[in-house]
This record gives C-alpha cells, sequence and structure tokens, in this order.
C-alpha cells in the first residue's frame, strides 16, 4: 500500500532509515540502509507480504510490514542478486553478523517457530514526534485487514522482551503463547492475534 506521488525506491530507503532510528539495538536494522532497502523491496513486490506505510508531507511518520509465509522472506532477495551483493559487501566480512543471520534462518524453520501460524506482524514504527496520536492503532488496523482479505484470522509477533512495544501489543488484544529465543540470551515473546 504505497504512496503513488513518492517514488517506490525512495520509500524503501525512508522505511529503512526509520527503521534503523526506531530501533537502535535490533539486529535487521545493523544490517544497514542498502539491505533493509532491498528487504523492503522485495517484501513490497511479492505477493506473500505487505508494506504499508503512512507519509505526511512527503514525510515517512509510520509503516508497518506483515507476511503470510515468513519462511519465504529472505528467499525473493536472491531475484536482485547485484543489488544483494552490494548490500552484503559491509556484511561478509563481519562474523558477528554472518552468524546472527544464521540464527535467524535456524529460528525460522525451528520447530518452536514451525508450531504457530505462518503469518506475522514483521515490524511496526512510527517516528517519535507522531507518537501517541493513535498511527500505530491505524497501521495495525490496516494490516489486519490485508490479512482479513486473504482470509487469515491469526497473526504471529514476536517481539524483544525489553521492548516498551510489548504494552501497544497487549492494549491491542494480543494472547502471549510462548517465549523464544531468536539469538542465544535474547528473550522475546510470542503473541498471537485472533482476528
Ligand atoms: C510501538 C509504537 C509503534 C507505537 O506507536 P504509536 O503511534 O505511538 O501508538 P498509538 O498512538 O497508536 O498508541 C496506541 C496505544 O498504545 C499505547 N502505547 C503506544 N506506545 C506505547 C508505549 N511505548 N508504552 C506504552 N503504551 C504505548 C498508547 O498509549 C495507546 O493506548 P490507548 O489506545 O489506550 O490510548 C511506537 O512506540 C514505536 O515506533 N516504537 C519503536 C519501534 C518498536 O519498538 N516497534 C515494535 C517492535 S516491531
Amino acid at each position: 500500500m504505497i504512496n503513488k506521488e513518492i517514488n517506490r525506491s525512495q520509500i524503501y530507503v525512508d522505511v529503512a532509515k526509520l527503521h534503523i532510528d526506531c530501533i537502535k539495538k535490533g539486529f535487521l536494522p545493523s544490517l544497514g540502509v542498502k539491505f533493509l532497502a532491498l528487504l523492503y523491496r522485495c517484501i513490497d513486490e511479492s505477493n506473500f507480504s505487505t508494506l504499508i506505510v503512512k507519509y505526511k508531507d512527503c514525510q515517512l511518520i509510520g509503516f508497518v510490514i506483515g507476511t503470510l509465509d515468513h519462511s519465504k522472506l529472505y528467499k525473493k532477495m536472491f531475484f536482485y542478486p547485484l543489488d544483494l551483493f552490494i548490500a552484503l559487501i559491509p556484511i561478509v566480512f563481519n562474523l558477528k553478523k554472518i552468524i546472527k543471520i544464521i540464527e535467524i534462518r535456524k529460528h525460522m524453520s525451528g520447530s518452536k517457530r514451525s508450531k504457530y501460524s505462518k503469518a506475522e506482524l514483521l515490524t511496526i514504527c512510527v517516528h517519535p514526534d507522531y507518537r501517541q496520536q493513535g498511527i500505530a492503532v491505524d497501521l495495525y488496523e490496516k494490516l489486519s485487514n490485508y490479512f482479513r482479505s486473504v482470509f487469515v484470522y491469526e497473526f504471529v509477533i514476536i517481539v524483544g522482551q525489553s521492548l516498551k512495544a510489548n504494552l501497544f501489543y497487549k492494549k491491542r488484544g494480543v494472547e502471549l503463547v510462548d517465549e523464544i529465543q531468536v539469538h542465544p540470551n535474547i528473550n522475546s515473546n510470542l503473541y498471537i492475534q485472533k482476528l
């Protein structure tokens, strides 16, 4: 769901930058703007995921990303080998980051994650200047409508236990069903939102 007046490539860069600004300690943001912008392009172009953005006066103020199948997410990036190669240059020499990528892959195909719906809210972010104004609720509702439109009536949310966003999700009526470790020593809550 994209604002047609803004160039698509610019939207992917804007989303990558807002993600990095909003979740500074997250692993995905540490992969850099180029990697994230390519990932969001793939998400937007695929028929199993969605990128919903909200702009005000040409400034990105919030976005949400959801997928119908979390396990297919990164495969689509191989359709753009040159862009992927360029995005990976700063990462390939960083062993810690490579290990974390492998951990994410293992988590995605792991038996614990496989017990639950493949549909997932991957990230929601609102620009700090626009918080507490109901923007995230609006994005969340739009994502829920996307899932309903493809007859998906529950989705997973995995969020680090230390993040304040847990309170946001609890207010939306999610059910805490599990605790999961995508990376060692970092506990995340696994919620299910029923629609
Ligand atoms: C979580 C986040 C998306 C909420 O955005 P927002 O636009 O401020 O949320 P809303 O204004 O729509 O708030 C909806 C409700 O959640 C509550 N809420 C929102 N952020 C909250 C927070 N940090 N702590 C406690 N409650 C919060 C609001 O009080 C509001 O409650 P109400 O409906 O009773 O009034 C935003 O704080 C953010 O971008 N955080 C950083 C990124 C992040 O951690 N994302 C989640 C991980 S994927």
